[in-house]
């Protein structure tokens, strides 16, 4: 089989299926490398067995099928090969192969498709991480879910598979269309997030324990809101050196409003929600609103605002065109923006950009306030961060977001801005000194820094 073409990665078999990998795992492993879909079919006969992990590389069946391909090669390259390792991964997938795991080497089978240069295999890990995510937004708050075994299960059922890209020339499949009884498409316990059952078998073998990362912010709303803040020359960071904000993002801020305001015509009514530094909100105000509002949650930041200097404070509030037409709201969203609508507020743009909140609060946002707050020709956008850190959970957030916003009514358009890597590209260094850890470091072979710009506007 080919290696990769990164040195510092050794993808040979004997490095990834360790001798101590329980038989079974073992097996299904290289009937997995190998691309041996009848050993594969053959072994996937219970819950688990398609996300198995080598408990000392952590090498699961779908790493092993997308691994073994090794980078493309003009000499080497078999098609009919790369059509083998596809059939074995939309199988395991079909099994419930998680698409998120993570290797020794905090790979997931999609993050060595991408170091690859596989795009294809790439892809089909993204339309499962979509399908997933979707999956257990509907299941939140479910404690359990019915297994592939589940009695709701229907014989040839089809699994719709999402096209993630136009222009790929990979080939979308249905599987199940040979009429073999389908399985559920993933398997979600609570455990994780979208664990695999336990496996009887192998109940007492040690299980693989995902690296961990030292710098990783487990970061929540209710500890932020708590934090001490510090604002320093383009930064605002937190008492665990978490980056809230930083001014390497006015780029995107600027055109973020751009997109909002075009042709920044003067008496617009904007909503930005989370100050951070201000960035935007300057921006805003240049364009000379009639209507400035903003929602700011963190004590430490209304500090900021109110202090001497601020272009914010006071002054700025009594000099709205009437009282109360531009204001900083102090208070978390989720209670501010009910009040917006009581109010009767209307926007010509909203832009959300907060901090400490996942994805289920910005989804809670457009789904839940959009549709009052904005006007029927206004625009709303968002700071796109969602799994920045990794290129195939940007690609999975871009695309579960869109179908989300479509449920809402919205429409979005990405305008494809580049990043300017040059001093993002280390830890600790360049713009990230002083911060605990990068939150956006994509960059790679399919999309070299670059930054989806949502813009939304109500659907017809
Ligand atoms: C990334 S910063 C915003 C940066 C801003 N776009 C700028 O241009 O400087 C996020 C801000 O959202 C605020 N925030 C976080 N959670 C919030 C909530 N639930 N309600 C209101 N503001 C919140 C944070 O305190 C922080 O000031």
């Amino acid at each position: 089989m080919a290696s990769s073409p990164d040195p510092s990665h050794d993808d040979t078999i004997s490095s990834r299926i360790s001798p101590s990998c329980p038989p079974d795992t073992q097996r299904v492993l290289t009937a997995a490398w190998a691309h041996d879909l009848a050993a594969v079919k053959k072994l996937l006969d219970t819950p688990g067995k398609a996300s198995v992990q080598d408990p000392a590389t952590g090498e699961t069946p779908l790493h092993a099928a997308i691994r073994s391909c090794g980078a493309p090669s003009e000499e080497d390259d078999d098609p009919a090969d790369l059509e083998a390792a596809k059939k074995v991964v939309y199988e395991l997938l079909l099994w419930g192969a998680i698409w998120n795991d993570v290797d020794d080497r905090n790979e997931t089978p999609g993050c060595v498709a991408q170091r690859l240069g596989r795009r294809e295999l790439y892809n089909l890990c993204v339309e499962a991480g979509v399908r997933a995510e979707m999956l257990f937004g509907v299941m939140e708050g479910y404690e359990e879910l019915e297994s592939v075994d589940g009695e709701e299960e229907e014989e040839g059922e089809d699994i719709e598979v999402i096209d993630m890209d136009a222009d790929a020339d990979a080939e979308m499949v249905v599987v199940g269309e040979d009429g073999e009884e389908a399985p559920e498409l993933v398997n979600v316990e609570s455990s994780g997030q979208n664990g695999a059952a336990e496996e009887d078998e192998e109940e007492e073998a040690p299980r693989f324990q995902p690296p961990k990362d030292e710098t990783e912010a487990d970061v929540n709303s209710e500890a932020y809101l708590r934090s001490k803040l510090t604002y320093s020359d383009g930064k605002l960071v937190d008492d665990d050196g978490n980056g809230v904000m930083m001014a390497w993002e006015t780029d995107i801020m600027r055109r973020s409003v751009d997109a909002l305001l075009p042709g920044k015509e003067p008496g617009k009514r904007i909503l930005n929600i989370g100050f951070g530094m201000g960035i935007i909100d300057t921006m805003f105000a240049e364009t000379k609103p009639a209507k400035h509002h903003v929602i700011e949650a963190h004590p430490g930041v209304l500090e900021h605002i109110s202090s001497p200097g601020s272009k914010f404070g006071s002054a700025w509030e009594e000099s709205g065109p009437a009282p109360g037409d531009f204001k900083i709201y102090k208070g978390k969203w989720q209670e501010v923006c009910q009040q917006l609508l009581e109010e009767g507020q209307v926007y010509d743009a909203i832009y959300f950009d907060t901090f400490g909140e996942d994805y289920s609060q910005l989804r809670k946002f457009f789904t839940e306030f959009i549709p009052g707050l904005l006007d029927g020709e206004g625009r709303f956008g968002f700071f796109n961060g969602l799994g920045a850190d990794r290129l195939i959970c940007y690609d999975v957030y871009t695309k579960v977001a869109e179908l989300h916003l479509t449920d809402a009514g919205l429409d979005v358009d990405w305008d494809v801005i580049d990043v300017d890597m040059s001093h993002l590209a280390e830890a600790g260094k360049g713009e990230w000194e002083g911060v605990k850890r990068r939150y956006w470091t994509l960059d790679s072979k399919f999309s070299p820094a670059l930054y989806r710009l949502p813009t939304c506007t109500f659907l017809g």
